[in-house]
């Protein structure tokens, strides 16, 4: 039985639809996470799935019962928010059994509750301070106490990290997962954060415009992305776009020429293409090398910028009229991803060279119609 089904549902504030048909089974145990670009409605999805706002149509049910029109005390779920929302007058145990308070549970069950999610949680010295004698990290794991004392069926989390610093956010991460695996708990966790999306999840929901653009497991989505948008969104450095135009078309093979000439051939397309067909080349910034000849397609530039990140160099490089799209330099520069240190010189010339085998390809309507041929599956 599915922990969590979510049935056809939409949501509308107004002629605004913040949801659209969103259909989506969460398993049990399962750690899904949804990214998504601001404003696609993910906090808008969790409330729902929490109670905390109403469906406008369809269904939401948690391990099989329909939920739709219940409380949110009555779901089963506790929810964890990016602000920490604890009582600043109430000791760290008494934020953490709370929940059971207000149930009106006997006392000794919340203590035993509240011992346990403690240690779990290593905050068993903690348990008589205040939160603002605590740091942002401990705050946050006494947010999660507090839903981790009411024993759920499933856990939402939207952005419960992004507060915290770098470093605690790595260390929170991993704390995160362990208690996953722990608790075996089904949990729902919303997030902006790259890593904490391909590190965390068993499964990655990318949100866009209030609908679900792919579901799959974070390699999967990486490596086989269903269309340019899902494309564009997971990998950090994004992904390189160039326009280009089918100029050569037969059977499943095509030849692509963009800008400054730059042509590219590609086999094994999952449709056809049609010789005038405006297109979509893609290639991530670490398949970009440096001088690189032989039998790779290259190109000329220029070094505008150089990024050292002590294990590898981020190059940002103009190539004239070839430009990326929605690159992340915003300007049409090239994003290569160099995997050692290398001096580079602002406004000094390189040659940029790929494989045609490491390049996407995407249809005027943003579909995936070629993806890099597959290595090794995990
Ligand atoms: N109560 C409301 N009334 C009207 N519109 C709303 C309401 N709540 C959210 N929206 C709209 O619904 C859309 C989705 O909002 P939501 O908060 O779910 O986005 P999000 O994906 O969580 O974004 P972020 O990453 O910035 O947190 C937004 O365009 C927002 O303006
Ligand atoms: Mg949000």
């Amino acid at each position: 039985m599915a922990s969590v089904e979510i049935q056809n549902v939409q949501k509308h504030y107004g002629s605004f639809h913040a949801l659209n048909d969103i259909n989506l089974s969460v398993e049990e145990g399962e750690f899904v996470v949804m990214v998504g670009p601001s404003g696609c409605g993910k906090s808008t999805l969790l409330k729902t799935i929490a109670g905390l706002e109403t469906v406008t149509s369809g269904q939401l049910l948690i391990k099989g019962r329909d939920v739709t029109r219940l409380e949110p005390g009555d779901r089963g779920i506790a929810m964890v928010f990016q602000s920490y929302a604890l009582y600043p007058h109430m000791t760290v145990a008494e934020n953490m059994g709370f929940g059971l308070r207000m149930a009106g549970r006997p006392k000794t069950q919340i203590d035993a509750a509240v011992a346990r999610a403690a240690k779990i949680l290593r905050l068993e010295e903690q348990l008589d301070k205040k939160p603002k004698q605590m740091s942002g990290g401990q705050r946050q794991r006494v947010a999660i106490g507090r839903a981790i004392t009411r024993s759920p069926d499933v856990f939402l989390f939207d952005e419960p990290l992004s507060n915290l610093d770098a470093a605690l956010r790595t260390q929170m991460r991993v704390e995160l997962s362990t208690l996953h695996a722990e608790l075996g708990s089904t949990m729902i966790y919303v997030t902006h954060d790259q890593v904490e999306a391909m590190t965390m999840a068993s499964r990655i929901v990318v949100l866009n415009r209030g609908r679900i653009e792919q579901v799959g497991t974070p390699l999967d989505l990486y490596s086989n992305p269903a269309n340019l948008f899902v494309a564009g969104f997971l990998g950090a450095p994004r992904m390189n776009f160039v326009t280009g135009k089918v100029v050569e078309a037969q059977g499943r093979s095509a030849r692509i020429v963009c800008a400054g000439g730059l042509g590219v051939a590609l086999d094994d397309l999952v449709q056809p293409a049609a010789i005038g067909e405006a297109v979509t080349i893609g290639i991530r910034p670490e398949k970009l090398r440096i001088n690189d000849a032989g039998s790779a397609i290259a190109f000329g530039g220029q070094v505008r910028l150089t990024e050292y990140l002590g294990r590898e160099t981020i190059l940002y490089v103009d190539a004239g009229d070839l430009v990326t799209t929605g690159s992340d330099s915003g300007t049409g520069a090239f994003t290569a991803q160099i995997g050692e240190i290398r001096p580079f010189q602002t406004a000094a010339p390189v040659s940029i060279a790929f494989d045609a085998r490491d390049a996407y390809l995407f249809a005027a309507d943003g579909r995936t119609i070629s993806s890099p041929k597959p290595v090794a599956r995990l």
